[in-house]
Parts: C-alpha cells; sequence; structure tokens
C-alpha cells in the first residue's frame, strides 16, 4: 500500500515544511506548525502554477488600451458598507469579512440580500440549515424574493450551482466549512482554505461574479490562515466589538478598490444589524449634571473623526497593592500616562487604585485621546467636574509636554458640529489658525497650567 504522504504546514502563513518546527522559519510564529496529508501528485494544485487568471484565452493589453468600465460597482443596500468599501463591491471582486463568532458576520451579509432585492445572490451556507436562515430571515424583514440558500460544503458542488445560477453575489458562509475532494485534509486546514479560497477566485474573476467569504478569527485574533486569505482576496473587512455589548464596529483592513482607512459602526438590534451613520451620538454622555472622572476625546479612527466618553475612578488603594485597570485602553499605557503625571507634575496617585473605561466597549489607540485620560483621571482624583461642553485632543509626551495631533482640524469640526463650547489642543497646533471658529479652541502647553484652567487651582 502507498504511503499517505503529508507535510507540516503553518496555520498562520500557509508555509509548508517536511517536518515539524517549533518556530516557523516564514513568519517567524510559535507553534503553528500542524500536520496535514499532502494532496497526491496526481492532483493539480489550484493556486500553484496557475496565477490568478481573468480567463484561460486573456493575452497582455496595452495599459491604454485597457477600459476603465470594467470596473463596475454596485451597492449593497447598506450606506456604510458602501462606504467602506469605497462605494460598493467591485463587480468579480472577493471580499473577506473576519470575525469571532457571535459578532455578526452571518447577520450582516444575509441582510446585504434581504436589502438589495435586485442582487440575484446565491447564499451558501456550511454551518446553517435553510430552516435556520429562513428563520434568521424572519427577524431581519426585507424582500427574500431574489435570494437563493444553498447549504453544502463540498466545493465542486457549490461551483457547480453557482454555475446554473449565475449570481450577482455568491456569499460563503464560511471558508474553513468548505473543502473539496481533490485534497485528503480536513475542512478547515490550511490546504483545504487556501485551495477553496483560491478556486473561488478564480471562478468569481472567470464569471465576473462578485464574492462574499467569512472567515472565523483564531484565538489570537487574526483570521485562521490570515495571510494566507489576506493576499488571495481583494479586500479583507474586520468585524470588532464586545459581542456581549451592542455594538460592532467593521474595519477596512485591506481594500484593493478604496481606502484602508474607514470604519463603520453598527448597532446589534432585534432586527439585525442597523447602521450608526454618526457614532459620536451614541458616545457622548447623556448625563444630567456633571460627573467627576469623566472626559471628552476628540479621536480619529481611520480617517474618521469620533467623540468618545472616557471615565475614570480613582479611589484610594484598599490592598496593599494599587490596582491599575483599563477596558478598551492600553493598560501599560494607562501606567505610563500615571507616572508622567506622578514624576512630570507631581500628583501622588501611586498610592491610588484607577480604573479606566472606554464608553461603548470600543478600543482606542490613537495617542490624541491621551489628554482626555489624563484629564478624567484627575477629574476623579479632585472629584471635581469637568464641563461637559469641553472636549480634549491632545498627546501626552514622557517628560509631561502637551504635543500636536494629526489633523486637528477635522476633530476641532467635529467637536464644533456637535455643539462643543471648548477643545484643548497642543499649544503646538499651528497656533491662531482657528480664530473664525465657533467653538473656542484653547492651546495648552502643560499638565499643570491646563489644570489651573479645569479646576481653578
Ligand atoms: P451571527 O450573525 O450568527 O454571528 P457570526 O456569524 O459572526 O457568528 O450572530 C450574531 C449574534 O447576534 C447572535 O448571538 C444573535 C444575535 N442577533 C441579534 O441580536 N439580532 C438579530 O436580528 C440576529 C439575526 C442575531
Ligand atoms: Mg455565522
Amino acid at each position: 500500500m502507498a504511503k499517505l504522504r503529508s507535510a507540516w504546514f503553518c496555520t498562520s502563513c500557509g508555509n509548508e515544511s517536511s517536518k515539524w518546527m517549533g518556530q516557523c522559519p516564514a513568519c517567524g510564529e510559535w507553534n503553528t506548525m500542524v500536520e496535514e496529508p499532502k494532496e497526491s501528485s496526481s492532483v493539480k494544485s489550484f493556486s500553484r502554477n496557475r496565477a490568478y487568471i481573468a480567463s484561460e484565452q486573456s493575452k497582455p493589453e496595452l495599459l491604454d488600451n485597457i477600459s476603465l468600465d470594467a470596473e463596475n460597482r454596485f451597492s449593497i443596500g447598506i450606506c456604510e458598507v458602501d462606504r467602506i468599501l469605497g462605494g460598493g463591491i467591485v463587480a468579480g471582486s472577493m471580499i473577506l469579512i473576519g470575525g469571532e463568532p457571535g459578532i455578526g458576520k452571518s447577520t450582516l451579509s444575509l441582510q446585504i440580500p434581504l436589502l438589495c432585492p435586485q442582487l440575484k445572490t446565491l447564499y451558501v451556507s456550511g454551518e446553517e440549515s435553510g430552516k435556520q436562515i429562513k428563520l434568521r430571515a424572519q427577524r431581519l424583514g426585507g424582500d427574500s424574493s431574489n435570494c437563493l440558500i444553498y447549504s453544502e460544503t463540498l466545493l465542486e458542488n457549490i461551483l457547480h450551482q453557482a454555475n446554473e445560477v449565475q449570481p450577482h453575489l455568491l456569499i460563503i458562509d464560511s471558508i474553513q466549512t468548505i473543502y473539496s475532494e481533490k485534497f485528503e485534509s480536513s475542512a478547515g486546514s490550511v490546504s483545504q482554505v487556501k485551495e477553496c479560497a483560491a478556486a473561488l477566485l478564480r471562478f468569481a474573476k472567470e464569471k465576473n461574479i462578485s464574492v462574499i467569504l467569512i472567515g472565523h478569527i483564531t484565538k489570537d485574533g487574526s483570521i485562521a490562515g490570515p495571510k494566507i486569505l489576506e493576499h488571495i482576496v481583494d479586500v479583507v473587512l474586520q468585524f470588532e466589538g464586545d459581542s456581549r455589548g451592542s455594538y460592532r464596529l467593521l474595519r477596512s483592513i485591506k481594500n484593493r478598490f478604496g481606502s484602508t482607512a474607514e470604519l463603520a459602526v453598527f448597532e446589534m438590534t432585534g432586527s439585525g444589524l442597523k447602521e450608526i451613520a454618526n457614532p459620536s451620538d451614541i458616545l457622548i454622555p447623556l448625563h444630567q449634571g456633571d460627573l467627576s472622572g469623566i472626559a471628552i476625546a476628540a479621536m480619529l479612527d481611520g480617517t474618521r473623526p469620533f467623540l468618545i466618553e472616557i471615565q475614570s475612578l480613582v479611589s484610594s488603594a484598599a490592598y496593599g497593592m494599587p490596582q491599575r485597570n483599563a477596558t478598551g485602553f492600553d493598560v501599560r499605557k494607562l501606567n505610563m500616562l500615571l507616572a508622567v503625571l506622578e514624576k512630570r507634575s507631581g500628583f501622588k496617585l501611586s498610592a491610588k487604585d484607577v480604573f479606566l473605561n472606554i464608553a461603548g466597549g470600543i478600543k482606542i489607540s490613537d495617542p490624541a485621546c491621551d489628554l482626555a485620560v489624563v484629564v478624567a483621571v484627575l477629574s476623579s482624583n479632585f472629584d471635581l467636574s469637568i464641563p461637559l461642553d469641553s472636549c480634549f485632543a491632545a498627546e501626552i509626551g514622557l517628560s509631561g509636554e502637551i504635543r500636536p495631533v494629526s489633523q486637528v482640524e477635522r476633530r476641532i469640526a467635529e467637536a464644533e458640529k456637535l455643539g462643543f463650547k471648548r477643545i484643548y489642543i497642543s499649544s503646538f497646533n499651528k497656533k491662531g489658525s482657528f480664530a473664525k471658529k465657533a467653538i473656542d479652541v484653547i492651546p495648552v502647553a502643560d499638565i499643570p497650567s491646563l489644570c489651573k484652567l479645569l479646576f481653578k487651582g
């Protein structure tokens, strides 16, 4: 009997090796090599040797002669998704939607055909039965007259049916459940994911059908077989957010047809995902009266300005070791900001517990939120409130200086639009150019002078 050939594959980047290794030599990840049967040599890999060509007959063409109407975009009925895609889906393109289980990938992709009945859609589910999808569609509402459901996991059957149906849009939920009989490894393995995605891509380009792939995320937060899929597909969208909370962020990580710095915010409701056109509305407080420990940051995510509430609680440490806890913010960064406050500005916080929370279950990494974090901590420490018509946009340096941030004009414009009266920025951000604004732009140089302004002492 012929010996079954197997090889070791890296689950992160798909690199193949003849023996096990602790660290993948291609991507440097540790402990990612898994053993998988190798395809028999008679089977020709979909991806190897054959690049992703538009059609078998394609010939070299002069750049000048290529007509632009080939890039045929269509809207999918959800404005925010259209916007992050750069104005709709390009015909024949392939989109990967990644996210943790339960975040709403299947919901979003089923909402597309229901909201856009003019698109003929084939929704292939390897995870749910037709009945389950029907129940979900009833919750979502909309027009299901042009949406075909197909519960199947065998790639060859899917391609055959898609060829018969000739849809505008083919949705695969999820790529990890699809397998091809040409390969011996099980569904979800590196070689199956890679080859099935490559076969679907060739099909998409040949037939000019757009494909949406849904991909699960591995424990470390990357899409399973991430690098393998990310370089194959045209667009990568990632769902983020706390699946227990109701807000979800959809971020474009890669986009061959538009900008990658785009973000859309959705709310998960009883009848599916609802887009939130103006996220600042939900992220800033509706408190009656002023509370201490709250400051508003004018942050920027990608190209989109947001105003977001930062909450802090500072109290005397009940136990010997003070606690530092942050939700939605890097706790090391919080420790650094507290050290700056202690060393450079003389605030004694080393014996205090400090808790920080970002509203709406959102994670922030924009350095322009530093100033609002510091102000929220000091406000809670002194138990003095900050007027809620003030917001902040500046970075804090290690020597305690208030540093300028990028695109300050856009942050100011967003704060002005939302009716804020004052915005505190770094005095190094081009002085004097914000004179004719309805909002007061207050430049500050260091934390003690800011405290004098805010807490009058
Ligand atoms: P789902 O879209 O199946 O997530 P994924 O495909 O990413 O694993 O489900 C998302 C969650 O949202 C699920 O826990 C149920 C909930 N949900 C709602 O709250 N409202 C709805 O209308 C739907 C369809 C789901
Ligand atoms: Mg799902």
